[in-house]
């Protein structure tokens, strides 16, 4: 079955879908985007990826292509479209064509496409298996709360892990203390027994996975830190996992080559997973998300 995109007011195929060589998202990195779940035929995470979304777009004074009503509209379609029970969503807002200059435009249209891709259904087992990581400087910019489409550092950083064997790379900020991964946060269960995620600012990308983690430890009376913590607790620590739309929980049993605590999937690491999948089922995603750094 062929795959069906949305762009610029226009449901395509996929393998024609375009936009205009003076989009300034390809002339600059000049946009932003969203990648929402679908898990079992329901989005997860609306109100923070939407919300998150306009955070974006209002620091880069971008214009919302269309009001929220009419976009989660064509989200859904896209979705209807190409029949995904299992997978994801793809937004991306541009701040639209002009001829190419640095400075903004002067009545640029925002340009809008949307994708979908079917996945496989989340699968605890799966996830249980653990992964690795590698470390790498952080040599982002210093807006990573916004949810740029430029990527360029988050895919050399990737490839540097896939090429070291490893799943993702964490990132070390200039102070030796971990960022998050190049797609995900990172979270670790210190050797103390502390379970630790890096604090919001415009050093990390809030994720929505993250919020709801958060939000299912808070109800399930589990208790933990946001603050940043340094490559060394990680080396050392008991456990660790990431965060994201399509990784969900995922245990790293490995940094660095070194085996994290015993090198199996941690227990809390497990139970978070078991807490998110219940989480994430019952309420659709984090109900707190009005602070984005
Ligand atoms: C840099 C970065 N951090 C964290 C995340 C996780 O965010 P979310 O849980 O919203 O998928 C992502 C997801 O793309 C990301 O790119």
């Amino acid at each position: 079955m062929s795959r069906i995109a949305y762009v610029n007011g226009q449901y395509v195929p996929h393998s024609e879908g375009a936009v205009h060589i003076e989009d300034r998202g390809y002339q600059f990195a000049d946009g932003v985007y969203e990648v929402f779940a679908i898990h079992h035929g329901k989005l997860i995470g609306v109100q923070g990826h939407m919300d998150r979304l306009g955070h974006s777009l209002s620091e880069l004074r971008i214009d919302w292509p269309m009001k929220p009503g009419p976009f989660m509209v064509v989200v859904n379609e896209v979705v209807r479209r190409n029949h995904v029970k299992n997978g994801l969503v793809y937004i991306q807002v541009t701040r639209g064509v002009a001829r190419r200059d640095h400075p903004f435009p002067a009545d640029c249209v925002s340009s809008m496409v949307v994708t979908a891709k079917k996945m496989k259904p989340l699968d605890k087992v799966a996830l249980s298996k653990g992964i690795g990581v590698i470390t790498i400087p952080d040599i982002r910019w210093k807006r990573k709360d916004i949810k740029s489409v430029s990527l360029l550092p988050n895919c050399l950083g990737k490839q540097q892990a896939r090429e070291a064997g490893a799943f993702e790379a964490w990132m070390i900020d200039d102070q030796g203390m971990v960022t998050e991964g190049t797609s995900t946060n990172a979270w670790i269960v210190t050797k103390d027994g502390e379970l630790v995620t890096r604090d919001i600012s415009s050093a990390i990308l809030n994720g929505i996975t993250r919020l709801a983690v958060l939000e299912a430890a808070k109800e399930a009376g589990v208790s933990f830190s946001e603050r940043p913590f340094s490559e060394q607790e990680a080396l050392e620590a008991k456990e660790a996992f990431i965060t994201s739309s399509t990784s969900h929980v995922k245990a790293v049993t490995s940094i660095n080559d070194n085996p994290v605590g015993n090198g199996h999937v941690g227990e809390l690491t497990a139970r978070l997973l078991d807490l998110y999948v219940d989480f994430i089922e019952a309420k659709g995603g984090p109900q707190h998300t009005d602070k984005w750094n």
